[in-house]
């Protein structure tokens, strides 16, 4: 089992598999990526390894992401075998959904139960300055057939920006409440290089519950992914609204998370430089997984005890890009 120095129990990898995507949504990229060679990632191959050694060291939970990991060839591949050869308690996704509308059976046929999609905006135009060249009606779509498909939880997660999709707050959540689903709004988090001033952009949740409470009725829930968001109900609904703000880092003390970036680096906080290789690990031991073992144990002393993000300057806290750690 993975227990780090503050006694914190691992027991969910977050798994970005490409740092590619068919958006540049403004908050994540900047408008033109330099994307990795392909041949700098992992193989699909070795992240199944990289997973089951995971699954072998306690952990039950894992979330595929990206950048869009729907858009890595042959993904449907690495869905299957994740779920033929491992334990897990919930493998899950967050899409931003363009591929959905094909992918979607798939994913449940693999085991998927909940996913969560981005969604931004409702209107087709706000949609398309937000994501630079997304397709809201193909979104739309593929959100449609998961729905019909029946997976148990899907969550829509929105970063509200000014001048942008602020207004489209009760729109979106009454959205998610005709539909069943559930919402998170997250606060723009300073990473990578995105261009945007993030200054004048920034939505804070404090101003969102305020706006939610007086139009809704909602309770906080108790409910927690051991994440950083909190959930309150809304009334009358199967809806949980997820507030997440990473500038209050009031869920760090039981954080039970680490990612793995599609080029094979164990970070052990999003908000930190701290990393562990295990690519080299990987491509030197191809039949002695111990290696990769020990380093993962050994990665559990230099996990941080938590992150601040400072918005004052402008700059960003973390230089990567969220894409390619899996936010
Ligand atoms: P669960 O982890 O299953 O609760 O899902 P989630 O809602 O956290 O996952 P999702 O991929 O939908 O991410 C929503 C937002 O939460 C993203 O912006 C993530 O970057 C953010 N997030 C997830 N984990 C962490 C974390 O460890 N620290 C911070 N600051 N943000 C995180
Ligand atoms: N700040 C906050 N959220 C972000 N996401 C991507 N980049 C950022 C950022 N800089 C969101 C996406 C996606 C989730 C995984 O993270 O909208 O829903
Ligand atoms: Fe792609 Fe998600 Fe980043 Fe948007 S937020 S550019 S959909 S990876």
């Amino acid at each position: 089992m993975l227990i780090d120095q503050f006694n914190r129990k691992i027991n969910y990898i977050r798994v970005s598999v490409t740092d590619r995507c068919d958006f540049r949504c403004v908050y994540c990229m900047s408008e033109k990526m330099t994307f990795m060679p392909r041949n700098d990632l992992l193989s699909l191959e070795e992240i199944a390894r990289v997973i089951k050694i995971f699954n072998g060291l306690g952990v039950e939970k894992v979330r595929i992401t990206g950048g869009e990991p729907l858009v890595r060839r042959n993904i449907d591949w690495l869905f299957k075998k994740i779920s033929e050869e491992n334990n897990l308690k919930e493998l899950t996704l967050t899409t931003n959904g363009s591929q959905l509308k094909h992918k979607a059976t798939m994913l449940k046929n693999s085991g998927v139960e909940r996913i969560n999609i981005s969604l931004d905006s409702l209107d087709p135009d706000t949609f398309m300055r937000m994501t630079r060249i997304g397709k809201l009606h193909e979104v739309l779509e593929g959100i449609q057939v998961a729905k019909k498909i029946g997976f148990k939880k899907i969550k829509l997660n929105v970063v509200l920006m000014k001048g942008l999709n602020e207004h489209e707050v009760f729109n979106l959540v009454d959205f998610a409440i005709d539909s069943g689903f559930d919402i998170s709004f997250i606060e723009e988090m300073p990473l990578g290089g995105t261009q945007f001033n993030r200054n004048q952009t920034s939505v804070s949740n404090d101003a969102i519950l305020n706006s939610l409470q007086n139009h809704y009725k909602i309770l906080k829930s108790n409910f927690t992914t051991g994440g950083p968001a909190n959930y309150w109900h809304v009334e009358s609904s199967s809806t949980k609204i997820g507030l997440i703000s990473p500038h209050s880092h009031n869920f760090c003390e039981s954080c039970n998370r680490v990612r793995i970036s599609c080029k094979g680096e164990l970070f052990l906080c999003l908000g930190h430089e701290e990393k562990v290789e295990l690519l080299p690990l990987i491509k030197n031991n191809p039949y002695d997984d111990d290696p990769i073992i020990q380093a993962i144990i050994n990665s559990m002393k230099f996990k941080p005890e938590s992150h601040t993000f400072d918005l004052s300057d402008n700059k960003p806290a973390v230089v990567r890009f969220m894409s390619h750690t899996g936010g």
